[in-house]
């Protein structure tokens, strides 16, 4: 049995990205594993952000997590900000790591020439997103391709502290399932991201007129043959993923079963299944309450906490903080 952690942003729009390169993935894991799955909200501040907004998405990330599968019994879910051993030991974290490699970071680079003006709260993020893995001492972290890089970062991390202070942290590993990298609908170059425009993704929650839409208006390859070929027909190959994820079906498969069919009807398919597989979500926004979904999250914290403040007091002694 293995220490699990991960986190979604609740900044917009949960979308089929989020589901099936990470969430689908976190439900497999806690049958056999030790699972701490967060909502991580400080995060989720690093960029502009609209308060009143903040709140909505948290409940329905954690909405997400709940009916997607994920058992608040078996696995602790839980609200970043009300664990503060998460900020604390990003600060202790953070004196050793040097500034260079935060610079380097992909997702950085990416996010400063979006938004202008950088703030420290985004070049530090990794090392938040290091302490929520280390605080748990985690081993394993399912997550999109996307993270990769501070996945590594972190284990460089912990081995640097390890190293100085003596051994403490297990090396996190990523754990990446096969929707590691759903492609945006209008830009199947890009990956689908929910701070792009609407269309270009599918949101959970999104009513089956919306996902109708989207799917048949999806950017596709020139040509009519339905073939898997990421490179060559980065459109359909995402659809053919996406459908053969959905389905439980093999890719090969899928071909097959559309072979000679036109993209149109590869589309109308694979929307219906959309709307189906994504009707619980839509549902569960009339059946729970906030005040309901919160008391998850408050409870989950309350165990999160008894792992974390046990973690960083040994990461104190052993950092001389101790008096
Ligand atoms: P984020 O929305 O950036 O907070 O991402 C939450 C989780 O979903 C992370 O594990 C990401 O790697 C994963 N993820 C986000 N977008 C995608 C995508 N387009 N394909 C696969 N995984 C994704
Ligand atoms: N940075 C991740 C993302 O944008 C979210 C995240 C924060 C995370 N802390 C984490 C993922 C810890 C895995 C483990 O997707």
């Amino acid at each position: 049995m293995a220490i699990v952690f991960s986190g979604v942003r609740p900044s917009g729009e949960i979308h089929l990205g989020n589901y099936l390169g990470a969430i689908k993935v976190w439900v497999e894991l806690q049958r056999e594993h030790q699972c701490f799955y967060c909502i991580v909200d400080l995060h989720a501040i690093s960029t502009p952000y609209n308060p009143k907004d903040l709140k909505k998405n948290i409940v329905k990330t954690c909405l997400a997590y709940l009916v997607a599968g994920i058992d608040s019994k078996k696995s602790v879910l839980f609200l970043q900000s009300l664990v503060p051993e998460h900020t604390e030991l990003a600060w202790l974290l953070g004196t050793l790591v040097p500034v260079g490699d935060l610079t380097r970071m992909t997702q950085y680079k990416e996010k400063v020439k979006k938004h202008k003006q950088a703030k420290a709260g985004l070049l530090n993020y990794p090392i938040l997103q290091s302490a929520d893995i280390l605080l748990y001492r985690a081993e394993l972290v399912p997550v999109g391709r996307d993270q990769i890089q501070h996945i590594e970062l972190c284990r460089e991390i912990a081995s640097r502290f390890n190293r100085t202070f003596g051994k403490f942290f297990p090396l996190p590993k990523p754990f990446l399932s096969e929707g590691e990298k759903i492609r945006s609908l209008t830009d199947p170059t890009k990956k689908m991201s929910k701070t792009d425009n609407p269309q270009s993704y599918i949101s959970l929650f999104d009513p089956p007129d919306l996902i109708y839409q989207k799917i048949l208006k999806a950017v596709t390859d020139s040509g009519k043959e339905i073939r898997f070929s990421p490179l060559k027909k980065p459109g359909i190959s995402n659809l053919l993923l996406i459908y053969a994820l959905i389905s439980g079906k093999e890719i090969k498969k899928v071909e097959e079963d559309f072979e000679g069919k036109s993209y149109l009807e590869l589309k109308k398919s694979l929307a219906e299944l959309l709307i189906d597989e994504l009707e619980p979500f839509r549902l569960a926004l009339k059946e729970h309450s906030e005040s309901e979904i919160i008391k998850v999250l408050k409870e989950g914290a309350e165990k999160a906490k008894e792992v974390a403040q046990e973690n960083l007091a040994q990461v104190k002694e052993l950092m001389g903080l101790r008096v």
